[in-house]
């Protein structure tokens, strides 16, 4: 891959490329699906890395359930550009917006639940969100079988963690 790569607020030229990345991993159920309308309207919440030609290689998105709490979503990165930094550049992008809106209690829901770790995350209880429960997973397909566990991590002001 080329190394160089720019983190930024997602545009509307990014939408296609947006929902491309997170459509091919939902085709593989490593994540949920997202349609171009949903990534569209919820654009302010998107960050990316793009390359040096200013096409998407990665995303991420701050989805907000009340004025404290986001869940890191849609976290992802083009296969060849893997184990370079990116995720982690992607995930500190959405904490940035975070801590622009005010917003201190993040979580995530994932299948690699040691990339989070990985990034200052520690594994939770999902119960701990009633918020996420009530508004996706109590009409998910998968909710049956449902084999994603909680992260969850608590940023002040500067976005960096209250507690260890
Ligand atoms: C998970 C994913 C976002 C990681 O992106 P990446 O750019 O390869 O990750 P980075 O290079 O920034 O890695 C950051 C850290 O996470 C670790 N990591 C990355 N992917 C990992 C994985 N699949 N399993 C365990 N650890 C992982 C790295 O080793 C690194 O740790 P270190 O800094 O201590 O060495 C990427 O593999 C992906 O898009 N996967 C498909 C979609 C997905 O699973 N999204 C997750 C949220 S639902």
């Amino acid at each position: 891959m080329n190394e160089v790569f720019q983190v930024r607020a997602a545009r509307t030229g990014d939408v296609q490329g947006i929902a491309e990345l997170v459509n091919a991993y939902a085709a593989q159920s490593v994540m949920l699906p997202r349609s171009v309308e949903s990534i569209a309207l919820a654009l302010d919440d998107f960050v990316v890395a793009a390359d040096c030609h200013g096409r998407v290689m990665a995303c991420g998105a701050l989805k907000p359930y009340s004025p404290s709490l986001a869940e890191v979503a849609s976290v992802a990165v083009s296969r060849e550009a893997h184990g370079h930094g990116v995720g982690r550049a992607v995930v500190a992008a959405v904490e940035e917006l975070a801590v622009r809106r005010g917003v201190r209690e993040l979580f995530a829901l994932t299948l690699t639940p040691k990339f989070f770790e990985s990034v200052g995350y520690g594994v939770d209880d999902r119960a701990r969100f009633p918020e996420k429960l009530r508004r996706d997973c109590a009409a998910c397909v998968r909710r049956a079988g449902c084999a994603e566990v909680c992260v969850s991590r608590t940023l002040d002001r500067e976005g960096v963690d209250v507690a260890a």
